[in-house]
């Protein structure tokens, strides 16, 4: 029999090639249909909350757009779509009163994207918790984890029908770390109990969510995406290496260790104490069916006593950074990581994040309105390299999604950096695919064999 075009790449002969968005870089809309207010619509209002002083209003307008955006997929060749919903589009106020045209939205998406052969990948929290429940104490508050359940359990009602693949959390401890302990994101808090606080309670509402799909969608594949990083001392220097140590630990350990561990990582483990309650560790460590791995390079941490916990995010050495991407291109790092999370999770891995950024330069349209994004395809060509390498060591992955689809509003950055695999004029919000999405073709058709 022939191999599929994955198996020859060395990978599992049903190897899932997809591409992801989430709903607040996207969708737009943000007042339409009932909609209601999340904290990073209250953070880009703002002074200084989003850096070009962008805002997601429109973004990519991908509520009205979508079917555009489906037959990008389409043109791919995409064997699933990872998205997000939006909470304050279900849930205006985060809880009570239903929005019931929200719901039919994603009811039309998810229909259509099965309709074209394509598996939904649904991530029921990607950072845009609604504006009402930040009110309340958010994330610092021990009954968001119940408020996410109930959530929880009106997504799986309403989709657990169609949709089989369920995400919990995207990217745990950015947006705790970013949104409590380092002003980057929403809500903006800067304060250690907050921090350790919405970690234990975000904890909590992975643990309620696994076990709400769990129990009312029969045969669900339920994971989390955590973003792994390997974080090196700025310099390679003594004095930052407990700076390393401890943003290893808020960064890579406090959301996968007690998940699938059941344990706070031990340096940690005193600092959550007074959060957590007798019984708790069972609630938050729960089977799930995959790990999901966000990554895009190492990270590198300096001491700087200024900050919440005392560390700052260091720079990566003049000599790697990509002239182009901004930040280094380390696949071997990406290999390093897929082999670390076998070897400490013992379970199977989708890639849920990878891709790279650009902006001006190879990312614009030339005369022709081809865009040569050479840097990009170059990224992805390492990157899936690496990957084969580590599945030929012992990695059991399962998928790779590249991130993104489309530019798309790229949080504190706004409109700078452009992911997408296809670009998307933000005036007329024409959608180009760029020349990375012709290579990512090539790649699921088995073209790029030699590479
Ligand atoms: C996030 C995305 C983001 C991407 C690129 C990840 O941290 O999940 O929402 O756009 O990185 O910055």
């Amino acid at each position: 029999m022939a191999l599929t075009p994955a198996a020859q790449l060395g990978l599992r002969s049903d190897f899932l090639w997809g591409v992801s968005t989430s709903a607040f870089q996207v969708e737009g809309a943000v007042k339409d249909d009932g909609r209601g207010p999340s904290i990073w619509d209250t953070r880009c209002r703002l002074k200084g909350g989003v850096g070009d002083g962008s805002n997601a209003d429109v973004a990519c307008d991908h509520y009205h757009r979508w079917p555009e955006d489906l037959e990008l997929m389409k043109a791919i060749g995409v064997g699933a779509y990872r998205f997000s919903v939006a909470w304050p589009r279900l849930l205006p106020q985060g809880k009570g009163a239903i929005n019931p045209a929200g719901l039919d939205f994603y009811d039309r998406l998810i229909d259509a994207v099965l309709e074209a052969g394509i598996e939904p990948w649904l991530c029921l929290y990607h950072w845009d918790l609604p504006q009402a429940l930040d009110d309340l104490g958010g994330w610092t508050n021990r009954d968001c984890a119940g408020w996410f359940a109930d959530y929880a359990v009106l997504v799986a009602k309403r989709y657990g029908d169609r949709v089989k693949n369920f995400a919990t959390f995207n990217e745990f401890s950015v947006f705790t770390m970013f949104g409590y302990a380092i002003d980057w994101a929403a809500p903006g808090v800067t304060d250690r109990a907050a921090h350790l606080k919405a970690i234990h309670h975000v904890n909590l509402a992975h643990g309620a969510g696994v076990d709400v799909l769990r129990s009312l969608v029969p045969g669900a594949s339920i994971g989390a995406i955590h973003n792994r990083q390997i974080v090196r001392p700025e310099g390679g220097l003594e004095e930052n290496r407990a700076a390393a140590r401890l943003l290893d630990a808020h960064w890579n350990g406090v959301f996968p260790d007690p998940q699938v561990l059941g344990f706070y990582p031990p340096l940690v483990a005193r600092d959550m104490e007074p959060y957590v309650q007798a019984g708790d560790m069972a609630r938050i460590c729960r089977p799930t069916d995959w790990i999901g791995l966000n990554h895009y390079g190492p990270i590198y941490a300096k001491a700087d006593p200024s900050t919440t916990w005392g560390y700052g995010w260091g720079s990566p050495p003049e000599s790697a950074n990509h002239p182009e991407v901004g930040w280094p291109i380390f696949p071997e790092v990406f290999k390093d990581e897929l082999l670390e999370l076998t070897r400490r999770y013992k379970m199977p891995i989708y890639v849920t994040e990878n891709g790279c950024g650009g902006g001006a330069g190879s990312d614009t349209p030339d005369e022709r309105g081809e865009i040569k994004d050479t840097h990009r395809i170059a990224y992805f060509r390492e990157y899936t390299q690496a990957m084969r390498a580590a599945v030929a060591e012992g990695a059991d992955l399962r998928g790779y999604f590249v991130w993104a689809l489309l530019d798309n509003f790229e949080w504190g950055s706004g409109y700078g950096p452009r992911f997408g695999l296809a670009h998307v004029d933000f005036e007329t919000l024409k959608r180009t695919l760029k020349n990375s999405a012709y290579w990512y073709r090539g790649l699921i058709r088995g073209e790029h064999r030699g590479e």
